[in-house]
C-alpha cells in the first residue's frame, strides 16, 4: 500500500507540474503576443491621426485594458505603471508559480516630450488560467483518493484468503485433519482450497488406515502371543510332564538297576522340572494369567505379586480399582501390557527402591500411574526403544492421553488417562 501510495503521489506531483507549467507557459505568450498586438494598433492609431498627443491621450485614457495597462509618460520620467494587479480569484500559490517573471512593455512615441507606455497585465489571463487548471488538478486529486481506495480494497480481498489459508495450516501442524477451507471468489485462491481439502482429506484417511493398521498388528500380536501360550501348555507342557513321568518310573525301580541310572533319571527329572518351571514363567508373560477369567484388576495384582516375589528387595505396590473388572478385552490387554512395559522400565532402567502401581477410575476415564523412585531420565533426550513409543500406541488406540515425568535422578512417573466409552 505504501509503495502504491508513493507512486501515485509521484504520479500527481509530475503531473500537477505539467499542468501548472503549461499554464504559465501560455500566459507569458498570450502576454507577448497581446503587447505586440496593443502596440501596432496604437502605432497606426497615432500615425493616421494628425493630432497624435491627443490621439494618445484619448488613447490613455482608456487605462486598463484586457492583458494590458496604457499610460501616458514623459518621455525622461520612468515607465508608467499600472494598479498593482492581485491576480483576482487564484489562489496567491498559483499567481506566485505562474506570473511571468518579467511583464512585457513597449513605448511609441508621440510627441516630443511624451511616450504612450504599454504595459502586459497578467492578472486576467491567470485567473482564467486558474479556472482551467483548478478542474483538472481536481480530477487528479479524485483519481489519486478513488485509485487508494480501490487498491487498499483489492489488497484487503486478496489478504482473507490467505490468513485463511494461513489458520488452516497451523490447525494441520497441530493434527486436526477436519478442517476444510471454503470456496475462495478469486480462482487462484480457490484453486489452493481445492487442493488443500484435497491434502486435509488424505492425510486424514491416512491417519485413520494408519490406526486400522496398528489396531489390526497389535491384535494379531495378542492373537498370535495367546496360541504361542496354548501350545507351550497343550505340547511342551505335556511332554514335559511326560519325561517326568518316565523319570519316575525309572526311579521306581531304582534295585533293578544298573549304577549311575538312577542318578541319570534324578537328572532328567530335575531338568525336565526346571524347563516346565521356565515355560510357565514364559506363557505367563505371553498371556496374562486370569485376564480374561478375572479382569485387569485382579490379573494385575497378581502380576505384581508375581514380581515382587521375584524382586523382594524392591516394595512394589498396587492400588486397584474392581470396578474395572469388566473392562472389555482390549483394552484390558493395552492397559496390561503399559503395565507390563512400566513396570520392565523401571527395574531395568532405574534400579528404585520402591514402585506404585495405581489404577482408578473418575470422571467416565481410566487413570492409571506407575511411579518409581529410581535414578530417572531425562524424556527429551531418551534413547529410542520400543517400549515408551509402544505404550504411546496403544494409548492412541484407546484415545487417551500418556504423560512421562521424569528427570535424571527424579524418579519416573507414568500417567495414563482413557476414556472409558
Ligand atoms: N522408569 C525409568 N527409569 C529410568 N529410565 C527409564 C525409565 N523408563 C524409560 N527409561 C529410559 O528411556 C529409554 C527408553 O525406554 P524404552 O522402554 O522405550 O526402551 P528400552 O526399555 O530401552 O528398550 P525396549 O524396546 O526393550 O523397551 C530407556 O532406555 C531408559 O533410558
Ligand atoms: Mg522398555
Amino acid at each position: 500500500m505504501i509503495a502504491v501510495t508513493l507512486l501515485l503521489a509521484a504520479i500527481l506531483l509530475a503531473a500537477g507540474w505539467l499542468v501548472i507549467h503549461n499554464a504559465q507557459r501560455a500566459i507569458a505568450e498570450e502576454m507577448d503576443s497581446s503587447v505586440a498586438l496593443a502596440s501596432d494598433l496604437v502605432e497606426t492609431s497615432i500615425r493616421s491621426d494628425g493630432e497624435a498627443l491627443a490621439a494618445a491621450k484619448r488613447l490613455a485614457a482608456i487605462g486598463h485594458l484586457r492583458h494590458l495597462c496604457l499610460s501616458l509618460v514623459p518621455l525622461t520620467g520612468d515607465g508608467g505603471e499600472c494598479p498593482a494587479g492581485d491576480g483576482a480569484d487564484a489562489p496567491a500559490w498559483f499567481a506566485a508559480m505562474t506570473r511571468p517573471n518579467s511583464l512585457p512593455n513597449r513605448r511609441i512615441v508621440v510627441a516630443p516630450d511624451y511616450a504612450i507606455h504599454i504595459l502586459a497585465d497578467p492578472d486576467d489571463e491567470i485567473e482564467e488560467a486558474w479556472q482551467d487548471t483548478r478542474g483538472l488538478l481536481a480530477l487528479l486529486l479524485v483519481f489519486y483518493g478513488a485509485t487508494i481506495v480501490i487498491v487498499y480494497r483489492l489488497l484487503g480481498r486478496a489478504i482473507v484468503p490467505v490468513q485463511r489459508i494461513d489458520a488452516a495450516l497451523a490447525r494441520i501442524e497441530h493434527g486436526d485433519y477436519a478442517i476444510r477451507l471454503p470456496h475462495f471468489s478469486l480462482p487462484e485462491f480457490d484453486g489452493i482450497a481445492a487442493q488443500f481439502n484435497h491434502m486435509a482429506e488424505t492425510l486424514a484417511a491416512a491417519r485413520s488406515e494408519n490406526q486400522r493398521l496398528r489396531e489390526h498388528s497389535l491384535r494379531i500380536q495378542e492373537d498370535e502371543r495367546r496360541s504361542l501360550a496354548r501350545e507351550l501348555h497343550d505340547e511342551l507342557g505335556q511332554s514335559l510332564t511326560a519325561i517326568r513321568a518316565d523319570a519316575a518310573g525309572i526311579l521306581a525301580r531304582r534295585e533293578r538297576l544298573p549304577d549311575g541310572v538312577a542318578e541319570s533319571a534324578e537328572a532328567i527329572a530335575e531338568v525336565a522340572a526346571r524347563i516346565y518351571d521356565q515355560t510357565r514363567l514364559m506363557m505367563r508373560r505371553l498371556r496374562p494369567p486370569g485376564l480374561d477369567e478375572l479382569g485387569l484388576d485382579a490379573a494385575l495384582e497378581e502380576h505384581i505379586a508375581g514380581w515382587q516375589r521375584t524382586h523382594p528387595a524392591i516394595e512394589i505396590a498396587y492400588t486397584g480399582d474392581d470396578t474395572l473388572s469388566d473392562l472389555p478385552s482390549p483394552a484390558a490387554i493395552h492397559v496390561f501390557r503399559l503395565v507390563q512395559e512400566a513396570l520392565t522400565n523401571a527395574l531395568r532402567h532405574g534400579q528404585p527402591k520402591r514402585i506404585d502401581v495405581a489404577l482408578g477410575t473418575s470422571a467416565g476415564r481410566l487413570r492409571l500411574t506407575i511411579t518409581d523412585d529410581g535414578r530417572g531420565f531425562d524424556p527429551a533426550a531418551r534413547r529410542p526403544g520400543l517400549g515408551l513409543s509402544g505404550m504411546s500406541e496403544r494409548i492412541d488406540l484407546l484415545a487417551g492421553q500418556l504423560h512421562i515425568d521424569s528427570s535424571p535422578g527424579g524418579g519416573t512417573r507414568v500417567r495414563a488417562d482413557i476414556p472409558l466409552v
